[in-house]
């Protein structure tokens, strides 16, 4: 990989910028002062900049607690998105890994990675993912049953067999669903006749949201979490 891509990959600066610190001979390969941009970094090579090593890392895992009144997309040019909640991030291309809606809080995985994404979110690996719902109204165990056997939308749309929790007071739950159908939890509740008055994502796949993690903060994943996923 080139010089410049390498720093400007690791968020050192703009491509024209870091052209410019390479040629004041701020950047050293291995110990040596280069000033090409072009150089081909070898693979194991140790870059510095001022000094500091910059480590590449080609891809980039956060765990986000998402807050409430923010959009599950990478950019937006009127509201403020989860990729915007990431400040320390040196990757330009983080995406969040499927959609939460806006009022929905909890886990959202961030990457840049595609092929762990995609697999995460196919329809064929039917990954579980875990939320707390506050309902309008209590549940009950013919609820349970209904989630169990598949529950139909009111627009026809069967759902795989989903599992429900019923937690004290009843009007709360814990629901496992395996796929991800656009608002599903909340079209769930409602063709059983109930409303979603809050819902928060627990875990996707084996992927937990650490309780130790404010609304709004995040943390990178640790090696085992983000071995853990590369195993569904
Ligand atoms: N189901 C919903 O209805 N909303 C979400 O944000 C996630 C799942």
């Amino acid at each position: 990989m080139r010089l410049d891509k390498f720093l400007a990959d690791m968020g050192v600066g703009t491509r024209s910028e870091i052209k410019k610190e390479i040629k004041a001979g701020r950047v050293a390969v291995d110990g040596t002062q280069i000033k090409d941009p072009g150089f081909k970094v070898p693979s194991d090579a140790a870059v510095t900049y001022c000094g500091i090593p910059v480590a590449y890392e080609e891809f980039e895992y956060f765990m986000l607690n998402k807050p409430a009144g923010v959009i599950s997309a990478s950019e937006d040019s009127r509201e403020e998105t989860v990729i915007d909640l990431i400040d320390e991030q040196k990757r330009k291309d983080l995406f969040p890994v499927g959609r939460l809606d806006r009022d929905t809080e909890g886990l959202l995985l961030i990457t840049n990675d595609g092929e762990l994404a995609h697999r995460l979110l196919s329809p064929k690996h039917h990954v579980d993912k875990t939320y707390y719902a506050k309902l309008a109204e209590i549940a009950d165990d013919s609820d349970v049953t209904l989630f169990r056997e598949g529950l139909i939308l009111t627009d026809g749309l069967k759902c795989l067999p989903a599992e429900l929790e019923i937690l004290d007071p009843p009007d709360e739950v814990l629901i496992t669903i395996r796929e991800g159908k656009f608002h599903q939890i909340k079209r769930m509740f409602q063709s059983v006749g109930n409303e979603v008055l809050y819902l928060k994502r627990l875990s996707m796949g084996p992927l937990e949201l650490d309780p130790d993690l404010p609304s709004g903060q995040y943390r990178r994943l640790t090696g085992e979490e983000i071995a853990s996923l590369k195993h569904i």
